[in-house]
């Protein structure tokens, strides 16, 4: 739950030097959040009892780990005052509705009696955070604004630095996010581009793939995979999958290397990465590129290492629903070879160098620097959201255990540590799943089917000559996987819930 914490709150939290209901706000169950509009008021009460000094860093010590929301301008001016409240009240109204909160943590509640927003006393707090964990009723795929108390505030920071600069096109936060991406990669280089997409294209013109060749992938892979080997004007040459890890087959990979072969892309399909060490040899022996599809994948480590640095290329996605997503569409290449990386720095903006000098027809792969500005403020909060995804993960194993339906279904297996979980992918068989999946969404359970046609069976490939039958491990995870809400914010409790009416589908 996120409540607005009224100011009159915050002040006595500070003056009393009692912190209790500011801690129990800066839990990922309990976010608080305060109106911006209203240190200044608080400021002035503190001071009234101490130094002016002592006021702020106790205000700025209180606020540690509370998100700071700002209502507007041209909100505040759109907000009616009322007769009954103080207009600062009024505007926390307005805040606990634009900000879709779910109430007001005040030492005064009858004062919002009439303003239809939940209020709440702050000893009151710990029972309705009880009450909500325990009374679950709805358990959605992702929740991306529940994060946002916990990165806000530099989120916040750093896209009014971008927008105040009046930088938008690359620059110093792009280049500063590149740096932050390459170090978590364990990579020298990483160039910011404009989506996974454009990052898979990108290393595969680095690598000068064009039409006459062939690239070997996945045909259980999200579409971009082998669209952007297409665009290239290069073949995309499928092979099935191994049917534990749900990445592509290493033997099948060898027996689909040709004269024309001059790339493998690897796709560390949900989170978890392909099996490297014979891929890497395969690649050294045939001298071909690897260009690992990393975009489910940051964080996440073959042997140690981490993806994007297990090839000549690591591609990665920032879209929203990603480990680490920006507000929009984004992506990042990362490269061990400084001469790649200069290349691709180059084919980012239209193969131009020196300004409007092109030697190489690249295209406009720019990064907004917008979303530079975002993930760079969500990074630093990675490695925990990958901490609790694979709690969540263990946790569903445990509960799948003791609900007693490990024969009804199976759970996905860590092969090689460490899986990330962008996905946590079940299988279901007997033609069971698309029965589990249309009960559990009726029981407010989302869950997805992360693919359901093969690749080699797309309309858009007929031309590649496949059928039904061509890959049996890719078409039988077609019709068996399901996806379960795994993300950071999914609690304790909605996965219990979650698997309770998985057992009730099967009993
Ligand atoms: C495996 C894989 N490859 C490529 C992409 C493309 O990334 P984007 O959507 O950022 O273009 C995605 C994103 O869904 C993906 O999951």
């Amino acid at each position: 739950m996120q409540f607005l914490l009224h100011h009159t709150v915050i002040t006595q939290a500070i003056a009393n030097n009692d912190h209790k209901t500011l801690k129990q706000c800066q839990d990922k169950n309990s976010a608080g959040w305060v109106l911006s509009n209203s240190l200044a008021a608080i400021h002035s009460d503190l001071s009234k009892s101490m130094k002016i000094d002592a006021a702020h860093s106790a205000l700025k010590d209180a606020l540690q780990g509370i998100a700071m929301a700002s209502l507007p301008g041209i909100e505040i001016l759109n907000t009616p005052p009322s007769s009954k409240m103080d207009y600062l009240d009024s505007l926390a109204v307005r805040t606990v509705e634009v900000f879709k909160l779910n109430g007001i943590i005040t030492l005064k509640p009858e004062v919002f009696a009439a303003s239809g927003i939940r209020a709440l006393q702050p000893d009151e707090l710990p029972q309705v955070l009880k009450d909500d964990l325990a009374n679950v009723k709805k358990v959605p795929l992702l929740n991306i604004p529940a994060t946002y108390p916990q990165i806000w505030n530099n989120v916040e920071q750093e896209m009014s630095d971008v927008v105040r600069s009046g930088y938008f096109i690359l620059g110093p936060k792009v280049a500063e996010l590149e740096k932050q991406v390459a170090a978590y990669c364990q990579v020298p280089y990483a160039v910011g581009v404009s989506s996974g997409t454009d990052a898979l294209l990108l290393a595969l013109m680095a690598a000068d793939i064009g039409p006459g060749d062939e690239v070997i992938t996945s045909t259980y892979t999200f579409f971009a995979t082998a669209g952007s080997i297409v665009r290239t004007g290069a073949k995309p040459v499928f092979v099935d999958i191994d049917p534990v890890t749900f990445n592509m087959d290493i033997e099948q990979t060898e027996a689909a290397i040709t004269p024309q072969t001059k790339a493998i892309m690897p796709v560390h399909l949900y989170g978890q990465c392909v099996d490297m060490t014979p891929l890497q040899d395969l690649a050294k022996k045939h001298k071909l590129w690897v260009i690992e599809d990393a975009c489910q994948a940051i964080g996440s480590e073959f042997k140690g290492q981490r993806a994007g640095g297990l090839g000549d290329f690591g591609c990665f996605s920032f879209f929203p629903t990603k480990n680490l997503g920006g507000f929009g569409d984004a992506g990042m290449v990362t490269t061990r070879s400084m001469e790649l990386y200069e290349k691709m720095k180059v084919l980012r903006v239209h193969g131009m160098e020196p300004k409007y000098y092109h030697k190489m027809v690249g295209g406009n792969f720019r990064i907004d620097a917008l979303q530079a500005a975002v993930i760079l403020a969500k990074l630093p909060h990675l490695e925990r959201w990958v901490n609790d995804r694979r709690t969540n993960a263990q946790r569903y194993h445990t509960l799948f255990q003791q609900a007693g339906l490990t024969g009804r279904l199976t759970l996905p297996k860590e092969v090689f540590p460490r899986h990330v979980y962008n996905q946590y992918i079940i299988r279901v068989s007997d033609g069971k799943r698309d029965k589990l999946r249309e009960y559990l969404n009726g029981q407010n359970v989302a869950c997805e089917v992360y693919y359901p046609v093969p690749l080699h069976l797309q309309e858009c490939f007929k031309d590649l000559g496949h059928k039904q039958g061509d890959f049996p491990e890719a078409e039988k995870a077609a019709a068996e996987t399901l996806a379960l809400p795994v993300a950071n914010e999914v609690t304790a409790e909605q996965q219990e819930y979650a698997v309770e009416k998985a057992k009730s589908f099967f009993s």
